[in-house]
């Protein structure tokens, strides 16, 4: 099997599906396996949720490509403006494109433009992409950057207070880091020449962590101050992911840019950046763009996915969902506190962290513990975090309580079974 695919891709499982719904993929063999990666953090709606493929169906048969620069179709305005309803104040006019890693860049060219300054700053353990601009902003495994140096110049890495590694407390972590921050705008670089601040609201790639409220409020303080603008990346965070539809709402903030993909479509390819009219009128027109930005296809998917996830009781089922698989979570750490040392997140965006006898992060144990629940128990899972040993739950927003407490049950017996 295979042959004339490229190795590149890491490979989380051996599995060929053919059908999904809900929480659950079906093999070609069919063989149902329940998804706790949402194809990392897309299908937060579930697995062909019908009212998407109603929505692409339909539109398919209109229209498939209605390419911006030669004319308008009718779901783009629809559906800016319904993301103009549903994001934080202020952000009131869009940009599409199609991944994340171009949304991230988008970001990073409209504030060149709008600021006429040169160089940004991100965070230790980021994760904004694999194009050459986003790898240079993306520090969560050096796997993503080695072999490809030279990177873009005119990022500056900060420190992100992750303090299950650096065994801080939260408090002192982020007065470390804020610290930090403040001294690597008077060593490395100065305000005169950072026109923007990128972060994770929950770093992701780089370990499930929660930013700290007051690191958070911290980096915007100084933001307002400097007059850099403050990017808001929400790549995996946004659509619900957190309990929230954008993580920025758990902080009462409303960034300058913020960035969305993932969960924007339920899967059809699609990101897009917000800002302010103002900001945006400070972009050149001709300056930007893309082929397949704002495809017809994949704007009906978007709309069709923020009608389900804005509809009555879906963001209350996943924070319900959330509590309940976190509590679960929790017991599992109660049982083997020797090897589950922390569990960790927002909504449905948690992690679990495996260490060995000594507390040390332990990659294998969490390997074998991801090989357990694939083969005996079905079930897919994945690792975060820089030494692989953090296991993140990540299931589609629509996941019941049956598969919330199968899951649970499961990662117990994995733990106990790889002891
Ligand atoms: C926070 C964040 N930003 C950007 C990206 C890049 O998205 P894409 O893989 O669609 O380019 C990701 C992907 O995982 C992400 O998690």
């Amino acid at each position: 099997m295979d042959q004339h695919l490229a190795d590149v891709w890491f490979q989380l499982s051996g599995l060929e599906v053919s059908y999904g719904e809900g929480a659950v993929v079906t093999t070609t063999d069919g063989v149902d396996h329940l998804d706790l990666t949402s194809g990392i953090g897309v299908v937060n709606t579930g697995h062909c949720h019908p009212d998407v493929v109603a929505a692409i169906r339909e539109q398919a048969g209109r229209f498939i490509h209605a390419q911006v620069n030669c004319y308008r179709h009718d779901q783009l305005e629809p559906l800016a403006a319904k993301l103009a309803e549903i994001t934080p104040d202020g952000i009131e006019r869009f940009f599409f494109s199609n991944s994340g890693a171009e949304a991230t860049e988008a970001a990073v060219k409209l504030a060149k433009q709008a600021t006429g300054k040169p160089a940004g700053i991100v965070f230790q353990g980021s994760f904004h992409g694999r194009t050459h601009l986003t790898m240079a902003m993306t520090t969560s495994k050096s796997v993503y950057r080695v072999g490809h140096s030279p990177l873009p110049s005119g990022i500056f890495v900060a420190p992100f207070p992750y303090t299950f590694v650096t065994g801080e407390t939260e408090e002192d972590a982020v007065a470390r880091c804020l610290k930090e921050f403040d001294l690597l705008l008077k060593t490395q670089t100065s305000p005169s020449e950072v026109g923007w601040v990128m972060l994770e609201p929950v770093l992701g790639e780089g370990g499930y962590v929660p930013a700290p409220p007051a690191f958070v409020a911290g980096i915007v303080e100084r933001c307002r101050e400097h007059g850099i603008l403050f990017v808001a990346d929400e790549v995996q965070t946004g659509f619900g992911r957190t309990g929230e539809l954008f993580a920025c709402q758990h902080h009462g903030l409303a960034p300058d840019i913020l960035v969305m993909a993932k969960g924007i479509a339920s899967g059809f390819p699609m990101s897009a950046i917000g800002a302010s009219a103002e900001l945006m009128d400070r972009w050149p027109t001709g300056s930007h763009g893309g082929t397949y930005g704002g495809n017809p296809m994949a704007c009906a998917a978007a709309l069709a996915t923020i009608d389900v996830m804005t509809g009555r009781g879906f963001l209350e089922h996943a924070r319900q969902m959330g509590d309940r698989f976190l509590a679960g979570l929790e017991r599992v750490r109660g049982s083997h506190p020797d090897a589950v040392a922390e569990n960790r997140g927002l909504g449905l965006m948690l992690a679990s962290e495996i260490v060995d006898a000594d507390g040390r992060p332990d990659a294998a144990r969490a390997g074998a513990i991801l090989a357990h629940l694939l083969e005996e128990e079905r079930i897919l899972a994945m690792t975060c975090g820089p030494f692989g040993s953090t296991v993140r739950w990540i299931p589609p927003l629509v996941i019941t309580e049956r598969q919330v407490d199968g899951a649970i049950q499961a990662f117990n017996n994995a733990v106990a079974a790889t002891a």
